[in-house]
């Protein structure tokens, strides 16, 4: 690793430090060194929302951000919000909503809605699409994941 970067980032709450290539995104970063497996990999160019994390509280993609670009940062992956009380409402919402089909698109969908819920104000349907316009789903129809949504972050649930 002759052009590796030193880097100490925390990752879910733990302060990790690793050497890292220049050219590593965040995403594989966390998948293949931290074996954070919980934000997939789609498109690999920024349109399927698919490995969405939270950097330093705003919501990125993970294939667009290199590791060393988060150096110093506070990063945050599904694994990471799994045991929060938003994502837990939107995971039962998800479930008994039917908003999953192979879950590929789950870990990305959820860590947007997550987002949307920390705001803590209502929203209509058109915002949440909106909102989620950039995590693609290929199996569900998008019907029932904005319906699961619309009953967290509108109290519902
Ligand atoms: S894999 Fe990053 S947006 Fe598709
Ligand atoms: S549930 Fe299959 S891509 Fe969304």
């Amino acid at each position: 690793m002759e052009n590796a970067i030193d880097i100490t980032l925390t990752v879910n709450g733990a302060k990790v430090s690793r050497r890292v290539e220049p050219r590593v995104h965040l995403v594989d970063f966390l998948r293949e060194e931290l074996g954070l497996t919980g934000s997939h990999i789609g498109c690999e160019h920024g349109v399927c929302g698919a490995c969405t994390l939270r950097v330093d509280g705003t919501i990125v993609r993970g294939c667009l951000m290199l590791a060393v670009q988060a150096d110093g940062c506070k990063v945050d992956t599904i694994e990471g919000i799994s045991d929060s009380k938003e994502a837990a409402r939107l995971q039962k919402a998800f479930h008994e909503r039917n908003a999953l089909q192979c879950g590929f698109c789950t870990p990305g969908m959820l860590m947007a809605a997550q987002d949307l819920v920390l705001q803590r104000k209502s929203f209509t349907r058109d915002e949440i699409r909106n909102h989620i316009s950039g995590n693609y789903c290929r199996c569900t129809g998008y019907q029932s994941i904005v319906d699961a949504i619309e009953e967290v972050v509108n109290g519902k649930s």
